[in-house]
């Protein structure tokens, strides 16, 4: 017997941190993917599937829905670059949730559910996440994402695509790992929303503004208002703290053809993970390489989870 499911990187197009804080995020799946496969047999363990197996056997118990335990081994491909602001965590969590899920029981289940408990998953992983990643993990495509409470997540899945004027120009560009995780950041946003909430707060309607605006421009095609959103949401992010002076220094050179925003949960003090970058002039490449990071072209995935024969 064998199972296998695979599950998109995400990039979050604007909103990253606000969303926490029950602001809306916009986020777009990504066309890389990561694969769980499950095979019958002995095989070594993962901590991290560990947790998997435990949040699904705990939904199957809870609904009291049959399913046969037997010993398995376990395959991941992945395209998605580790810890950089692209999902790899949440496409996991989706990707093994599904693989579990049959494996246990035969069956396939909604991709409601498998989100739900992804997102449990997740909380495991990185303490207080939004459920902005597995959700665009999961569903795929465009989503217009905000956490009302706990227990209600807003998860509007856009009927139209980023349009290919506005694609075509728009590149990732991977300025390495953060030294801090995705869990810290997020602490760091909340320390200073400790501090000073009158301004942290301020900011935060303005990402959301600045989100709504990013909507508007995709559904009106709008190259210009899109960049202009892009730029504004890396402001707010810079002044939220999550974007490192040694990143700013090095992405220096695209400001010559376009601008850019981290993408995900930045970094303070070293490299800030992904940054999308929307190459205005057309320069791409020349200014790219002025940088010394890798990159590559933003390619649209709006199929979500999927099962793999
Ligand atoms: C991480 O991809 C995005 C953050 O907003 C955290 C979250 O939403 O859970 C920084």
């Amino acid at each position: 017997m064998k199972v296998s499911f695979s599950a998109p990187a995400k990039v979050i197009l604007s909103g990253e941190h606000a969303v926490v804080y029950g602001k809306p995020a916009l986020v777009s799946s990504l066309d890389l993917r990561l694969k769980t496969t499950i095979l019958k047999g002995e095989g070594e363990s993962l901590e991290n599937l560990n947790v998997v197996e435990k949040v699904v056997e705990e939904y199957l118990r809870k609904n009291k829905i049959p399913f046969k335990k037997q010993s398995y081994r376990v395959k991941i491909d992945s395209q998605i670059p580790i810890g950089r602001g692209l999902g790899s965590s949440a496409s996991f969590s989706v990707a093994s949730v599904a693989s579990f899920l049959k494996f246990l029981t035969g069956k396939n289940f909604s991709k409601e559910v498998v989100n739900n408990l992804a997102y449990r998953v997740e909380k495991h992983f990185h303490g207080r996440p939004s459920g902005i990643d597995n959700s665009a993990s999961c569903f795929g495509g465009l989503i217009f994402y905000r956490r009302e409470f706990e227990f209600l997540k807003v998860i509007s899945r856009l009927n139209f695509k980023i349009p290919k004027n506005i694609e075509n120009k728009l590149y990732l560009v991977d300025t390495g790992k953060p030294v801090e995780s995705t869990r810290e950041m997020v602490e760091k946003v909340g320390r200073l929303l400790n501090e000073k909430p009158k301004e942290t707060r301020l900011i935060f309607s303005e990402v959301e503004r600045v989100t709504k605006q990013m909507v508007v421009a995709i559904v009106k095609e709008d190259l210009n208002f899109f960049a202009k959103a892009v730029k504004r949401n890396e402001e707010l992010l810079e002044e939220l703290g999550v974007v490192s002076k040694f990143a700013l220094k090095k992405l220096l050179p695209l400001k010559e053809s376009g601008v850019f925003k981290i993408t995900g949960a930045g970094g303070e003090k070293g490299p800030v993970g992904f940054v999308l970058y929307v190459d205005l002039k057309g320069k791409g490449k020349e200014v790219l390489e002025k940088t010394g990071f890798s990159y590559f072209k933003f390619k649209f995935d709006d199929k979500g989870l999927l099962e793999e024969k």
